[in-house]
């Protein structure tokens, strides 16, 4: 048995994963850890959807309804899916299979918030919760427990919870004990300000403290994080990140930003990591982040002298970075702080500390709403993630895209958002690898000529066109209904947003 497991009472409560899936049945709503395919449980969800595939072969009843803290992986998410286990799901999710399931409306999915989701469980908005699993990387002998490599909602589904299950992972390095610092907020209507001044600033616990008595089973595992490998930034990817850092450089040059007080926030993919590429050799220094994923670019900078602290709710690493993060926790946690989502994601800081918000888009429109989440507005990529939460509340929300997709026949640049996540009101600045749109004091006349301008040149004169319809039709944000969703029309019909 493990030596991470050094409470004697779950100690006693160690067994199979197997055993541990029969305390979950038919209905539950269960609480998983994870978060970017970080931290989720790795042994329960195989064995539940073996559960799951007997149940079905003797004709019963099988599927739960899962929450965690943001995606997982395989043997999470696409093993439940595989098995037909999951009746509902929130609140984000990237497995296709499970994507799929949600888009023939198999499955039901919730797109919410990731900072309110814990709260949303704990007071009951989804019915009572019957099983939190929860990987951990140790037990200490008081039972309290070490966080693995994601806090995300373990605090909310512990506390909600009538069953623990804990997964003991021993892939996970014991130095990330001192990387987290789990805050219990108070609960409504009793709250007082969350007290982070700095991204630095540690206002918690390194341990989770639940409740043993809830426990019961403990289950040991040692296999790896998702840790998807890392694509090398393409072109176009290296040009939005260069763009990008030319609006940083610019606003240096307005006497908005300095070069030792940019925060970042982050979303995950090519063009956040060519990003802080680009970032390594720049003059911005003491860079901190304020964000809700550790990526590779993020570990460089911190190597390079060139990032000082950052503070997330979880990793999202390639296999090489989780390695050298497993190699040397020990110097990451002076400078990484892991916390509960809903703090790595609170408004309240997210405003205080005054971060840039910078996410992807599916499509955002000439007057700069943003949809991050339906393709042509009806099916379900991702989810909204963390994006609301940061774009609303940072000091400066932008959005990087390539102006098209799948090969041209989308513009990422279209008259009417299909589905809208972010408000005109909410999103500032767009970039593109044509340059960058800053909507800042605009009117939405204004703004469309900005947007056109950053819009892949094959789709600038159809938006140009349809904004002299749509000026025809009048308004202070001028549409032509007739004609607002004619890209996406076009596209189902002809498989291209082109004439
Ligand atoms: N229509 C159809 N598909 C589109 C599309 C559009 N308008 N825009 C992008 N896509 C597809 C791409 O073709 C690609 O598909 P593939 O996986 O089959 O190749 C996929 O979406 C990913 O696009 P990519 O250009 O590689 O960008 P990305 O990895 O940055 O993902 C989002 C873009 C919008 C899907 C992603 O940013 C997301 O899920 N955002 C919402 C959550 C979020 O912002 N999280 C961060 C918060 S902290």
């Amino acid at each position: 048995m493990s030596d991470r497991i050094l409470n004697a009472e779950l100690k006693n409560k160690v067994v199979s994963a197997e055993e541990a899936a029969q305390h979950v049945n038919n209905g539950d709503n269960v609480g998983m850890s994870g978060f970017t395919g970080a931290g989720y449980p790795k042994a329960l969800p195989t064995a539940i959807g073996e559960k799951a595939k007997a149940a079905h072969a003797a004709g019963e009843d099988f599927k739960i309804n899962v929450f965690t803290g943001a995606s997982t992986a395989d043997d999470a998410d696409g093993v439940l899916a595989e098995a037909e286990a999951i009746n509902f799901r929130s609140p984000y999710n990237s497995d296709r299979g499970l994507r799929n399931q949600f888009n023939s409306g198999e499955a039901f999915y919730s797109d919410v918030h990731l900072s309110h989701l814990g709260q949303q469980v704990q007071q009951g908005f989804f019915g009572d919760m019957q099983v939190a699993i929860l990987e951990c990387t140790k037990i200490n002998e008081d039972g309290t427990i070490v966080p693995s490599s994601a806090v995300g909602n373990n605090v909310e589904f512990a506390a909600a919870a009538d069953k623990i299950i804990l997964e003991v992972n021993s892939w996970q390095s014991l130095d990330l004990e001192g990387m987290h610092d789990v805050y219990v907020p108070e609960l409504l209507w009793d709250r007082t300000p969350i007290q982070i001044n700095r991204i630095g600033d540690r206002i918690g616990n390194t341990f989770h403290t639940i409740d043993l008595d809830k426990v019961v089973a403990v289950v040991e595992t040692d296999r790896p994080d998702r840790n998807t490998p890392f694509k090398e930034p393409d072109e176009i990817s290296k040009q939005i990140a260069a763009n990008f850092l030319q609006f940083l450089e610019d606003e240096v040059a307005a006497g908005r930003l300095t070069y030792d007080n940019y925060i970042m926030q982050s979303g995950v993919g090519n063009v956040p990591n060519a990003v802080m590429a680009g970032l390594l050799d720049s003059k911005f220094e003491n860079i901190t982040a304020y964000t809700e994923v550790i990526q590779d670019g993020m570990l460089d900078l911190i190597d390079a002298g060139k990032m000082t602290m950052a503070s997330a709710t979880s990793f999202s690493l390639s296999p090489e970075a989780a390695e050298r993060m497993n190699a040397k926790a020990d110097f990451y946690r002076k400078h990484i702080i892991l916390r509960p989502q809903a703090i790595s994601n609170h408004p309240e800081v997210i405003r205080r500390v005054g971060l840039i918000a910078s996410n992807g888009l599916i499509e955002a429109d000439i007057y700069g709403n943003v949809n991050s989440t339906n393709v042509t507005g009806v099916k379900v990529m991702n989810g909204i993630g963390g994006s609301g939460d940061f774009t609303r509340n940072a000091y400066i929300s932008s959005f990087v895209t390539p102006s098209v997709a799948k090969g041209g026949d989308i513009s990422a640049i279209v008259p009417f958002a299909s589905h809208i996540d972010h408000t005109e009101h909410d999103a500032m600045v767009f970039v593109t690898e044509y340059g960058y749109a800053d909507l800042r004091g605009l009117a939405p006349r204004q703004r469309a000529e900005r947007m056109i301008s950053i819009a892949h040149p094959d789709y600038r004169p159809l938006l140009e066109e349809y904004v002299e319809a749509a000026k025809k039709v009048g308004g202070h944000t001028p549409h032509d209904l007739t004609q607002a969703f004619e890209f996406h029309n076009r596209f189902n019909s002809t498989g291209s947003m082109k004439k």
